[in-house]
């Protein structure tokens, strides 16, 4: 697999050399763990921008010409074709599920939908305004002092088990984090619909009437979830990795997962680019304005949902979701207004030299929020949303990492530039 070698040489002529690993696709990664045995010296890399720090066969990213692949499906076939549930048989097996697999795996997620009856109690003493992705954080954390039975990572079933109790729970627990905020009576999963449904009738049902929701509503959920379900090394991703990495059990680390998305940089920018856009349309900001802030260096303010460490072109989830709002706004009605608003400010940003040099085009938060509002989400569930969605695809990179011949404690090194070594004074 590997046949180009790299040489580096220092000022004394000594020279070391560096095989390249090749993967399926991607530019290839020189191999660099013996680098401070053979120079005396380590990497530096602040924010990992040149860093791979695993194999990984999930899924893939050509930020240059704007293609994500999920175990080699791309992203635009998947959300046409396939469901979020296969997709989550996919992401976590390698390969697309049989019948009797399929059916299979479906029920056994429907077996662990339920929460034990003390995680309601639990979440129920949170504040009732606590930020639902607070409480979240807090109750997948908690989940490990539930689930015993599952917690031995060492043991393959117990690995199975857990990352099935996950994504089977995290709808029922999202849904009550928005009930509890709403003071609404949390809803039982009901396991004769399915997965995208079912989370609809958990968080819109009343126990005192019939409730019905729309198919093109639950397709567009589906296809949401199915756009964020896995995307290779990012921030939240290798969170949960480098936590795993020290044998924490998958419940804490989809909890350290969780806190990673909630930024404003990752997947709080959904919410952020809602805001953005309402000061646009209410507060008396412009397009013009709102861009010109972007630009200004002495001012911290980021156009929200523009921009990518990876994509240097159109990101593709973003391109499916402006399809699907156009869809969606035309079939249930939502926010017409802010979607022409967003699509006007993307314009203005295409045309604009500063977003053309650095190549910052819409991400996947720009279009999200939109549709989520059509869908009766609130902006404070936006980032749970992802999420959710998210799981499957932060448990599958445990799952892989423990699969890893080459896996050890994540443990990078640094630069200090603290005081020398002093004296403590007297
Ligand atoms: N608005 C204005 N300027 C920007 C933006 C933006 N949204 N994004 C990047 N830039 C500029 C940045 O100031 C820098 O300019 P210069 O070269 O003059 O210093 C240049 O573009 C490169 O930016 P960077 O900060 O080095 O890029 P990064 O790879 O470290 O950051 C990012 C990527 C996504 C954090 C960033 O683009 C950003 O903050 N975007 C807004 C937040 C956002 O939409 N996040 C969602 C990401 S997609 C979903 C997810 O991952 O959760």
């Amino acid at each position: 697999m590997t046949n180009r070698i790299f040489t580096l040489t220092d000022q004394d002529g000594k020279s070391s050399e560096f095989a390249v690993q090749e993967g399926t696709h991607g530019p290839g990664c020189i191999s660099i763990s013996d680098l401070y045995a053979k120079t005396g010296c380590f990497t530096y890399d602040p924010g990992f921008g040149a860093t791979g720090s695993c194999k990984s066969s999930i899924s893939f990213i050509n930020g240059e010409e704007g293609i994500l692949l999920h175990r080699g499906y791309p992203i635009d076939q998947l959300a046409e074709k396939s469901s979020y549930l296969e997709l989550c048989y996919l992401l976590l097996n390698g390969e697309l599920p049989s019948e009797t697999e399929f059916a299979e795996f479906d029920s056994s997620i429907k077996l662990h939908t339920m929460v034990h009856e003390n995680i309601r109690d639990f979440i129920n003493g949170f504040r009732y305004d606590a930020h639902p992705m607070a409480m979240l954080v807090g109750t997948v954390g908690a989940l490990s002092s539930f689930y015993h039975d599952s917690l031995d990572i060492s043991n393959p079933e117990h690995r199975q088990t857990s990352a099935h109790r996950l994504i089977a729970k995290l709808p029922t627990i999202a849904s009550y984090c928005y009930r509890h905020h709403r003071g609404l009576p949390f809803m039982y999963p009901d396991n004769n619909l399915g997965y995208v449904d079912n989370f609809m009738q958990m968080m819109f049902s009343v126990p005192a009437q019939d409730y019905k929701h729309s198919s093109t509503a639950a397709r567009a959920l589906e296809v949401m979830m199915i756009l964020h379900a896995d995307h290779e090394q990012n921030a939240s991703t290798s969170t949960v990795r480098l936590a795993g990495s020290s044998g924490a059990n998958p419940f804490a680390s989809i909890a350290a997962g969780i806190a990673s998305l909630w930024g404003p940089a990752h997947g709080g920018a959904n919410e952020a680019v809602i805001n953005m856009l309402d000061s646009i349309y209410n507060s008396g900001e412009t397009i013009e304005t709102t861009i010109a802030r972007a630009k200004d260096k002495n001012d911290p303010f980021r156009l929200m949902g523009f921009g990518h460490r990876v994509y240097k072109n159109f990101d593709p989830r973003a391109k499916i979701i402006a399809g699907l709002c156009h869809e969606l706004l035309d079939e249930l009605g939502g926010d017409q207004p802010m979607f022409d608003l967003a699509l006007e400010l993307e314009q203005a940003t295409l045309a604009d030299d500063y977003f053309k040099e650095r190549r910052l085009y819409p991400n996947v938060d720009f279009y999200s929020g939109i549709i989520l509002r059509a869908l009766n989400i609130p902006m404070n569930m936006f980032t749970v949303m992802f999420a959710m969605a998210r799981t499957v695809g932060w448990i599958s990179h445990w799952l892989e990492m423990h699969h890893d011949p080459e896996f050890r404690i994540g443990r990078p090194r640094q630069i200090y530039i603290g005081h020398a070594k002093r004296d403590y004074p007297g």
